[in-house]
């Protein structure tokens, strides 16, 4: 009777095991042609300035729009998530020096990445962020390249995207952001340029760079990193709302909100937010609480 029992047992446990690898196959399966995909894009091509002015205001844009969290403040490249089941996320080498990009990694490749989110191979970069710049106009994104690719060479080989089967489960149930390309409107028209005034309209043209974690709707709810905390309304029907404007220039230089409570960095990158200009902020607040 006891062995009949262990028999079966076995048997369920068997056939839960051989269910498993064929579940982890189909996931491994479709997470390739995700990846492997390829791109035929029609870049526009524009010319990058390099003077100096132009690489000051790159180098702004580099700070606010978050570049460093994931390719270092050196531009050199940077392990930005190590967690075995979900992968090695590192944001490649930026600068021309050993193990950073080839001298073949011309002004329409830099557009191809940033714009379009796709390497010279013509596939998906993982994980690049490209449909957050996207809208950024001619001028803005020729002054953030202008920026890259006046800073000093860095020699330090780009450490190789790994992605852990957890990391390929969710990233095929679109629960991580894994492949930028397929997110973005490559026909999408820029403006040569934007004016930079405390607007609503700036505002919005600012606000690409929340609706990652914050959601198109800019209303919140779950967190896009796993394990993360759920993510703010920050439209006039959440606190915001009810926020002076310094108030949430405040909170968004200190963390520190008019209710009282103390933003973490790691949650709310409020030391990116910092680095906004006083007009960035106002345009900010003027879209969001009219939202
Ligand atoms: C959330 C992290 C993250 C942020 C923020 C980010 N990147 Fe990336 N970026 C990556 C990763 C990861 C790769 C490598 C992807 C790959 O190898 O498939 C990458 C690749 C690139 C590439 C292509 C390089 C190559 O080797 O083909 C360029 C160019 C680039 N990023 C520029 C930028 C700039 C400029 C910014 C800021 C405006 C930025 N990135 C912000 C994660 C990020
Ligand atoms: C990396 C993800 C991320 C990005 C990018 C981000 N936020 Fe947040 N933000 C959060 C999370 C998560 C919270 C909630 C933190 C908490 O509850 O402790 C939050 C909270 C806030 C709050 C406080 C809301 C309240 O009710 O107290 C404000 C204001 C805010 N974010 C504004 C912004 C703005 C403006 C941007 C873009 C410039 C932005 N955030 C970009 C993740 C992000």
């Amino acid at each position: 009777m006891f062995s009949k029992i262990l028999k079966w047992a076995g048997i369920v446990v068997l056939g839960l095991i051989v269910v498993l690898v064929i579940a982890f196959g189909v996931f491994s399966f479709l997470f390739n042609q995700h990846a492997n995909k390829q791109y035929a894009i029609d870049v526009r091509e524009i010319e990058i300035p390099t003077d100096s002015a132009t690489i000051a205001a790159g180098a702004h844009l580099f700070t606010i729009k978050g570049c460093a969290h994931c390719h270092g403040t050196d531009l050199g490249g940077k392990v930005f998530v190590d967690d075995p089941p979900i992968g090695r996320f590192a944001g490649s080498n930026l600068t021309y020096g050993k193990g950073g990009l080839p001298a073949s990694f011309d002004n329409k490749a830099w557009l191809t990445a940033m714009r379009h989110g796709v390497s010279p191979a013509g596939k998906t970069l993982m994980l690049m962020p490209s449909p957050d710049f996207v809208k950024l106009s001619d001028q803005d994104i020729g002054a953030i390249i202008a920026y890259c690719k006046a800073q000093p060479k860095v020699d330090r080989p780009t450490i190789p995207f790994k992605v852990g089967p957890m990391g390929k489960v969710l990233s095929v149930l679109g629960k991580v952001p894994l492949f930028p390309a397929e997110e973005i409107d490559h026909t999408y028209k820029q403006p040569a340029d934007v004016v930079k005034s405390a607007t609503a309209e700036y505002g919005e043209y600012l606000s690409v760079s929340c609706i990652g974690c914050h959601k198109p709707s800019l209303k919140g709810g779950d967190n896009p990193i796993p394990g993360g905390v759920p993510v703010a309304n920050i439209t006039s029907t959440g606190h915001v709302g009810k926020w002076s404007e310094d108030g949430f220039i405040t909170a968004l230089r200190t963390g520190k909100t008019p209710e009282g409570k103390q933003l973490k960095n790691e949650d709310m990158p409020w030391g990116m937010t910092a680095q906004y200009t006083d007009v960035e902020l106002k345009a900010l607040y003027l879209y969001l609480k009219n939202l």
